[in-house]
């Protein structure tokens, strides 16, 4: 059940030139999450702008943390407000990934979302392998976290200045090729790379989840912002069904 609370940035960390992380009190919120995948809505300004949803990238009992990059106004705004500062924040919202601890899985992260997969990995309990691509190495995050919560992780940049030069794609492909026992492949990252996950995970015979990221206004499901054509040629809400899907159920086509 999402909760609606004021919450107290306990720390704000600047990760790279882009890229700032925040812990947050926020102990009714991170008492509802149900597992990794969900989101949470942020009141970012002054009134005239819309809450703005970033994920959840890792939680305990009495705090959660989020990772974003500026992207706006609103992502501006955020990463202006420092430890001690208030966030107006609803969630958690959405259905995560589903996966149980000790499950041999394949994380696939893009850009930002290689944060969510970090709490994909530690629900996994080190069970997980990872695959992380980046721009270039001055986008890098939380690798050291990854390099903890991982059996092993692979990596990849558009230039070639971290990891191998080219797409999570080809990574992808490579442990699947390896490793035949994966039980899932769970990616998150901007639509092109998630299709070519999904493709390259359909022709291994493995089955894949993806979180998609669309524009959303309210993130409950009540104003269609968000919806995405489904294979099956229905219509689904993002915040309300997702973002987590199984990759065959979304209409790559559209
Ligand atoms: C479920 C979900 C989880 C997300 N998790 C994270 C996260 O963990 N970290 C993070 O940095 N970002 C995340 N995002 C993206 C983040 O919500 C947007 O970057 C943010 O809303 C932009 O707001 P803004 O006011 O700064 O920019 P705006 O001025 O609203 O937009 C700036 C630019 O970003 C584009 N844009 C805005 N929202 C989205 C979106 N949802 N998808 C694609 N393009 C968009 C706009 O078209 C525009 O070009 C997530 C999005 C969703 C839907
Ligand atoms: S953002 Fe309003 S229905 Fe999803």
């Amino acid at each position: 059940m999402p909760v609606q609370a004021v919450c107290t940035v306990a720390e704000a960390v600047r990760l790279n030139e882009f890229a700032y992380s925040f812990t947050l009190e926020a102990p009714a919120l991170a008492a509802a999450i149900s597992g990794p995948g969900q989101f949470v809505h942020i009141k970012c300004g002054h009134s005239r702008l819309l809450r703005r949803p970033i994920s959840i990238c890792d939680w305990d009992g009495e705090t959660l943390r989020i990772v974003f990059e500026v992207r706006g106004e609103g992502t501006a705004w955020l990463a202006r407000r420092s430890a001690g500062d208030r966030l107006d924040v609803l969630g958690p919202l959405g259905q995560g990934f589903r996966m149980a601890r000790g499950e041999k899985l394949l994380l696939v992260g893009g850009g930002i979302g290689v944060p969510p997969m970090l709490g994909c990995a530690k629900y996994a309990g080190g069970s997980a392998s990872a695959v992380l691509g980046f721009r270039a190495a001055d986008r890098a995050m939380l690798l050291e976290a990854f390099e903890e919560n991982c059996k092993a992780v692979s990596l990849c940049s558009d230039d070639g200045t971290l990891g191998v030069k080219g797409f999570v794609d080809a990574l992808v492909c490579e442990w699947l090729e390896k490793e035949k026992d994966f039980t899932s492949v769970l990616a998150c990252g901007p639509r092109p790379m998630l299709r070519a996950v999904a493709r390259a995970a359909a022709r291994y015979g493995v089955p894949c989840q993806v979180s998609m990221e669309e524009r959303m206004a309210c993130g409950v499901g009540a104003c269609l912002g968000c919806a995405i054509q489904m294979a099956d040629g229905t219509i689904k809400h993002v915040c309300k069904d997702g973002p987590v899907f199984a990759a065959e159920e979304v209409d790559w086509n559209d």
